[in-house]
């Protein structure tokens, strides 16, 4: 399929069997770089708070970084969906909050956003679906409630905790969300909830009976030194990219660049007459 990907083809993939496939963008290049790989979705994800902006964790994140960012992403005007994440705060405040904020992602070109909780947020999301915005939902290890989870550890190894997951997975569904990630959760845990519902579940780190997977795009490069336990690393950009530089620096200090390669000079008789009107002047 060649035109743009909108949220009703990523359930239409799902009752097709086919799997979705999506990675992090934040900017113009990387948002090229993904469309031209081939993926089906962006996501403008918050942890551009720690990957762009060195930020400890995503609840710095402002809505006008979001917004920044995804001008960028939307400026590459992918294939794929671009689903734009929604920070700490900008939605589950209020409705009116809630359709102010992502009603701004949409109009910048958002094809859908993100937002971060399980039944406790279906009455945004309903609200959102009712007014003609998309929504993804986010279950599991939810990064804006670290300090309430009390860090970024996997969820749904008790039975309990797998029971509200599903709860939660449900909840998002009939609120009208067109899919749901499902972060850091035990892989039989994530299975059962991709069974349960009809919509798309896109899991990181859930393992692999998800409908799709998402990973950060700086983590399956290797731009981010520390990537989490469940990221593949695919190349090492970080020591590509330091190398790189460093010849740079090098050959500049041993005047090895710009060879004549990369500079232009001007015509020998207009030097000549240059140099002429110079001296006269002296
Ligand atoms: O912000 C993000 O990158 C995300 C993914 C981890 C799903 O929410």
């Amino acid at each position: 399929m060649n035109r743009k990907l909108l949220p009703k083809d990523f359930i239409k993939m799902k009752r097709r069997g086919e799997r979705i496939v999506m990675i992090t963008a934040y900017t113009y290049y990387q948002a090229r770089i993904a469309d031209e790989a081939g993926v089906d979705g962006i996501l403008v994800g918050d942890s551009l708070g720690m990957v762009i902006m060195g930020y400890q964790s995503t609840l710095p994140v402002s809505l006008r970084e979001m917004l920044h960012h995804l001008k960028a992403v939307v400026n590459a005007k992918p294939r794929a969906l671009i689903v734009a994440d929604m920070p700490f705060l900008t939605y589950e405040t209020s409705v009116e909050d809630a359709i102010r904020n992502c009603g701004k992602a949409v109009k910048l070109g958002a094809d859908a956003v993100k937002l971060e909780g399980g039944e406790e947020v279906s009455d945004y999301v309903k609200a959102l679906v009712k007014v003609g915005i998309p929504v993804m939902g986010h279950i599991g290890l939810n990064p804006q409630r670290y300090l309430i989870i009390g860090g970024y550890k996997l969820l749904g190894k008790r039975s309990k905790e797998a029971e509200k997951l599903i709860d939660d997975a449900k909840a998002l569904e009939k609120a009208g969300a067109f899919s749901i990630v499902i972060e850091n959760v035990a892989a039989e845990v994530a299975k059962l909830i991709t069974e349960e519902v009809s919509i798309p579940t896109i899991c990181i780190g859930a393992g692999p009976y998800c409908d799709g997977q998402i990973l950060v795009f700086h983590d399956v490069v290797g731009l981010n030194p520390n990537p989490p336990p469940f990221a593949k690393k695919y190349l090492n950009a970080y020591e590509l990219m330091r190398d790189a530089v460093s010849n740079y620096v090098s050959e500049v200090r041993r005047q090895e660049f710009p060879t004549s390669k990369y500079y232009r000079v001007m015509p020998k008789e207009e030097l000549e007459d240059l140099l002429r009107a110079i001296k006269k002047k002296t």
